[in-house]
C-alpha cells in the first residue's frame, strides 16, 4: 500500500515538526489534564453501566471502546454516537490480514469524506475543538494544505481511540492471564509502575501501513537495513524493491 505523503505518520522533518507544532498546544501536560475530569467521569458512568448489566459483561464494548472513542470525540470535535460508523473503517485500516489494499484504501476514503463533512460544518460555525482549531490554522493562517487537514483529522480520530482500547483490553487479558490482577488490586499504589510495564510488555498491535524507511544505512541487531536509494536496486529491508513507497 502507497505510503500517503500527506499523513504526519509518514513524514520526515522539517514538515513533521511543522504540523506537530499545530496540535501540540491541544497535547500540552497541563491541556491533558484539564480533560483528568471529564475523562473520569466517563470511566464511572461506564463501570456503573457494567454493574447495572451484571456479569458477564463484554469490556470491550462496554469499556474499552467507548471510553477512549467518547474523549477523542470531544477533543476533536465530531460526535461520537457515529463511533460504530469509523470503528468499522479504522478497523479496516489497521487490518493486516483480513482486508485487502483495495479495501484499506476504501475505508480511508470512508474515514475521508466523514472528516470532510465534519470540516464543512466546523467552517460553517466554528467551535472550541481542536478541530476548529485545524480549520483555523488551514483557512486564517495557510498552515495545512485541505488534504493534510482531512488526513490529520483522520489519523487522530484513528489514532485517538484504537490504540488505547486496545491496550486497556489487552492490559486486562495479561493481568487476568497472569494472575496479576489480585496483586494489582492488592496494591494500587503500584498502578503507575505496573502502567508503564505493561505499555512495554504488550505489543500495541501489528496494524499495516507504517513502512519505515531508512534515510540512511543503519545497523540494527546485527544487520544493515541500507538506506533507500542506495543505488542498487535494494529498499531498506534488503530486497529487491518491489513496491514505491
Ligand atoms: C495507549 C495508548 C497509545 C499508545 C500505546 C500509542 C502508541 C503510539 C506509537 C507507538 C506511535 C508511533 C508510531 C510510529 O511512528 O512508528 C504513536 C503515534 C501517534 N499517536 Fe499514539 N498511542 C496511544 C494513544 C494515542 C492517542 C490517545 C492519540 C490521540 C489523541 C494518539 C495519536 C497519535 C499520533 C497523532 C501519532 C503520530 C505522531 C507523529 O508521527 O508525530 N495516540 N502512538
Amino acid at each position: 500500500m502507497p505510503a500517503q505523503p500527506d499523513n504526519l505518520l509518514s513524514m520526515d522533518p522539517p514538515e513533521h515538526s511543522r504540523l506537530r507544532r499545530l496540535v501540540a498546544s491541544t497535547f500540552t501536560m497541563k491541556n491533558i489534564e484539564s480533560w483528568r475530569p471529564r475523562t473520569e467521569q466517563v470511566v464511572a458512568d461506564l463501570i456503573d453501566g457494567m454493574r447495572a448489566k451484571g456479569a458477564p459483561v463484554d469490556l470491550v464494548d462496554n469499556f474499552s471502546l467507548p471510553l477512549p472513542v467518547t474523549v477523542i470525540c470531544e477533543l476533536l470535535g465530531v460526535p461520537a454516537k457515529d463511533r460504530h460508523f469509523f470503528q468499522h473503517f479504522s478497523r479496516v485500516i489497521l487490518s493486516t490480514t483480513g482486508a485487502t489494499g483495495e479495501q484499506v484504501q476504501a475505508a480511508r476514503a470512508e474515514l475521508e469524506n466523514y472528516l470532510a463533512h465534519h470540516i464543512a460544518e466546523h467552517r460553517e460555525q466554528p467551535r472550541t475543538d481542536l478541530l476548529s482549531q485545524l480549520v483555523a490554522a488551514r483557512d486564517d493562517q495557510d498552515r495545512l494544505t485541505e488534504a493534510g487537514l482531512v488526513n490529520l483529522g483522520v489519523t487522530i480520530l484513528v489514532a485517538g481511540h484504537e490504540t488505547t482500547a486496545n491496550q486497556i483490553s489487552n492490559f486486562v487479558y495479561t493481568l487476568l492471564d497472569t494472575g496479576l490482577w489480585g496483586t494489582l488490586a492488592a496494591h494500587p499504589e503500584r498502578l503507575n509502575t505496573a502502567i508503564e510495564e505493561l505499555l512495554r510488555y504488550v505489543p500495541l498491535g501489528n496494524g499495516g501501513g507504517l513502512a519505515r524507511i531508512a534515510t540512511e544505512d543503519v545497523e540494527v541487531g546485527g544487520t544493515l537495513v541500507r538506506a533507500r536509494g542506495s543505488g542498487d536496486g535494494r529498499d531498506g529491508f534488503g530486497e529487491p524493491r518491489r513496491h514505491r513507497l
